[in-house]
Parts: C-alpha cells; sequence; structure tokens
C-alpha cells in the first residue's frame, strides 16, 4: 500500500477529518488492545453520522458511524483516523461495512501498520471506493493518540512510559526520610492524569515493598476509563499478599522456579501470576515481561518504578518517553545521575512547571511520531 499525501483531500475534509480526531480521544484508554478510532460522515458538506472505537469486541468506529447514520451513509464520505481493517477480529471487517452502506469516498488520517488488518484502503479500492490518505500532518497527529497500538503491533510490547520523581541534584529521594513524596500536589496530580490514560502502571518488588502504592487513578477523572492494571516484576515473589496492588487484582510477574507457597499466596489474594523466562544475567527477561503485558491485551504502560527497575528499562532500551518531575527547589549537595542509562540524543517534547516542580519529557530521536509517521 502507498500511503502518500495527496492533493485531493480538500479543506474542508480536513476540518471533518480533525473532528475525527477530536472524537477518537473518545475512546482513547478505553479500546485495548484496539486502536482507539474517530469517524465521522459527511454527505452533501454535512455530517450525517460519527462513531469512535467501543471496548474490546464492542462496534469499531466506522460502524458506530454507519449505524448513527443509517440510511444517510449511502453516497457519503467517511472520514477516519486509522485505515479501516479488512479482517474478521472480534467483529467483522470495517471494510464490509463501509461497502455494504453505499459509502463512496474514504480519507484517512494514518495507515494500519497490523499485518493482520491492513489492506483495508485496497480491499476498498477494489471496490469502487475512492481512497485518500491526509497529508502527514494527521498522521503525526494520530500518531500521538495511536501510539500504543502502534508500538504494540511494530515491536510486540506495549509503548512504555518511565517516569521518576527527584531532586534537583538527581536523587530519588527527598534528603528527609520523613519526607514522603519528593515533589508537590501539582505534579502528583499530573501522575494521576496521566496512570488515567494507560492500561497498566508498572513498578519492581522494592516499591511494593517500601511503599505499598495502590497505582491507581484517585486524584484525577477516569471517565469512562477503567482503572489501570497494576503490574509488579518480582522474581523473588517478595510482595505481600496483603500489599494493595493485590488486592486490586495485579498482575505479578515472576520466574518459573518461583516459590510455589508464594504464588499461592498472592493467586488466593487476588493477584494473577504469571512467568517469564530469566536472562543469562540472572534476572527477569524485561523484554518478555512486556511482551507478556501485550498478550494480556495491555497497549500501554506507565512505570513507575524504583532505581534499579527503572535503570534496567532504559539500559534494555525499553522505554519510550522518560517523564521527569524534578523537584527543582530539593537538593542533597551531592549531585548524582537519576537513573544508570543513556540519554544522549533524546529530545524533549514537553517542559513546564508543575507548582514548584519542573515536568520534563524526553523521547528518543527515532521513536518522535513525526520521525516515525513521516519519514
Ligand atoms: N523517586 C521515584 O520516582 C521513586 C519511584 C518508585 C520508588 N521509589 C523509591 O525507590 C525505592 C525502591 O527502590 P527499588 O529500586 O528497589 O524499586 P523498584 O525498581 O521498583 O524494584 C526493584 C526490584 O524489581 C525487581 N525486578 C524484577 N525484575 C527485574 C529486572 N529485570 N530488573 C530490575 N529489577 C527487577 C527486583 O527484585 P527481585 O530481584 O526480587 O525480582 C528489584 O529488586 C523505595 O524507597 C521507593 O520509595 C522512588
Amino acid at each position: 500500500m502507498t500511503a502518500t499525501a495527496t492533493p485531493t483531500v480538500d479543506a474542508t475534509e480536513r476540518v471533518h477529518l480533525a473532528r475525527a480526531v477530536a472524537i477518537a480521544g473518545r475512546a482513547r484508554g478505553t479500546t485495548s488492545p484496539n486502536p482507539a478510532v474517530g469517524c465521522v460522515l459527511v454527505r452533501d458538506g454535512d455530517e450525517v453520522g460519527q462513531g469512535w472505537t467501543g471496548p474490546p469486541g464492542a462496534p469499531h468506529a466506522e460502524v458506530a458511524a454507519l449505524t448513527a447514520a443509517g440510511g444517510a451513509a449511502d453516497g457519503a464520505t467517511a472520514l477516519v483516523t486509522l485505515e479501516p481493517c479488512a479482517h474478521h477480529g472480534r467483529t467483522p471487517p470495517c471494510t464490509g461495512a463501509l461497502l455494504a452502506a453505499g459509502v463512496r469516498r474514504v480519507v484517512v488520517a494514518h495507515p494500519d501498520p497490523n499485518p493482520q488488518a491492513a489492506g483495508g484502503a485496497e480491499v476498498l479500492r477494489a471496490n469502487g471506493v475512492e481512497v485518500c490518505f491526509a497529508p502527514p500532518v494527521f498522521r503525526a497527529w494520530v500518531a500521538g493518540d495511536l501510539e500504543g497500538f502502534l508500538t504494540r503491533v511494530r515491536t510486540g510490547r506495549p509503548h512504555v512510559t518511565l517516569k521518576l520523581a527527584q531532586t534537583v541534584d538527581g536523587h530519588l529521594a527527598a534528603p528527609d526520610p520523613e519526607q514522603r513524596w519528593i515533589t508537590g500536589p501539582l505534579a502528583r496530580r499530573a501522575v494521576h492524569r496521566w496512570r488515567a490514560t494507560v492500561d497498566a502502571v508498572l513498578v519492581g518488588s522494592g516499591t511494593v515493598l517500601a511503599d505499598d502504592p495502590g497505582l491507581d487513578v484517585r486524584d484525577a477523572a477516569l471517565g469512562d476509563r477503567p482503572q489501570p492494571r497494576p503490574v509488579v516484576l518480582d522474581g523473588r515473589l517478595q510482595t505481600p499478599p496483603d500489599a494493595r496492588v493485590v488486592t486490586r487484582g495485579a498482575l505479578v510477574i515472576t520466574r518459573p522456579d518461583a516459590d510455589e507457597d508464594a504464588r499461592r499466596a498472592l493467586t488466593a489474594a487476588g493477584a494473577e501470576v504469571i512467568d517469564v523466562a530469566v536472562t543469562d544475567g540472572g534476572a527477569l527477561d524485561l523484554d518478555a515481561a512486556l511482551r507478556s503485558l501485550a498478550d494480556h491485551g495491555i497497549n500501554t504502560v506507565l512505570a513507575e518504578p524504583g532505581e534499579v527497575l527503572g535503570s534496567a528499562l532504559l539500559a534494555a532500551g525499553l522505554v519510550d518517553r522518560l517523564v521527569r518531575h524534578v523537584a527543582v527547589g530539593i537538593g542533597t549537595g551531592t549531585p548524582r545521575p537519576a537513573l544508570d542509562g543513556d540519554t544522549t540524543g533524546w529530545v524533549t517534547t514537553r517542559s513546564g512547571g508543575a507548582g514548584d516542580d519542573l515536568i520534563w519529557e524526553r523521547v528518543p530521536a527515532d521513536r518522535l511520531p513525526a520521525v516515525q509517521e513521516v519519514a
């Protein structure tokens, strides 16, 4: 499939496509492992239907929009954020629904890289429907909303954002041991907002043992989205059965030869314990662990571990975005790197104040949506 920019997507269609992008945002965080897609149907210049992807098993965006439009879809143009799927998954192919409804033209923001579902544009064209891919700016725009889906399809693992809170001189704990949090309420609320957009929140056993975190969304609106699944990497099954994440149904990832009694106790307390292979160095294979999350329908992960797992994720090249919450007013006087791992060549995608703290986001240059999607 050739997904080139085309001059035939006019200004009016771009406005309708922008609306489809906005509508896709309503589905964000509710559709994994499926992508969150938006669709607008336009006939004779008027919008006649709109839809967004439902939870897994529910209609895709195109079918929701066709249902809303009814007979008005006949002869309409569909403006859709991701190329319509051409395969039978949990639901029938969207290409078939568009053809059956009599849609004449389809404008697409982003091609579908999923080898199982791709080819929708060809199927539509072969059946007499005009298909246009929108200019690259739309691909870059949509790639942000689709980052979890796109990462999983391309790599077999979820998209990983690593968040850490640090002092201005790089320590992950405040100098005063009585101080529970390094950063202030605004930065912490930003973490809850971020949790509200992801499928899973990941820590290592060290953080569970030290802090007993809930890893849930408490200080942000969840809307229709489910709580993110807590995930603990725990090679020795040290997670206590009464840990808060266990009562929330945590996925605990361990090694195949982990203690059977601990495994039974965690399972009885509500956790799901799964095994992954161990590397030659004796640690849990992080790539395999993340792939097992993808097998659980998880497209996006917010990792909030301590230094040990944070450094390991970074060193393994498994971090797609690093978010530092820097308490600029707190220092220890002994500077040190906040994490091991080389971030040379990473690009700052956002930086700004949150109360007394700085939020600083960086992405490996080759994983910027604009580079990946437009190159
Ligand atoms: N400032 C922050 O942003 C922040 C965030 C979270 C926690 N913390 C603080 O960090 C401290 C805990 O530090 P931590 O570094 O021990 O926590 P951690 O990174 O969350 O957990 C580390 C543990 O994860 C397990 N793990 C499993 N597979 C691993 C792998 N492949 N690579 C690395 N680790 C793996 C290891 O235990 P096994 O060997 O048993 O598998 C390891 O000891 C606490 O004091 C907490 O308050 C700070």
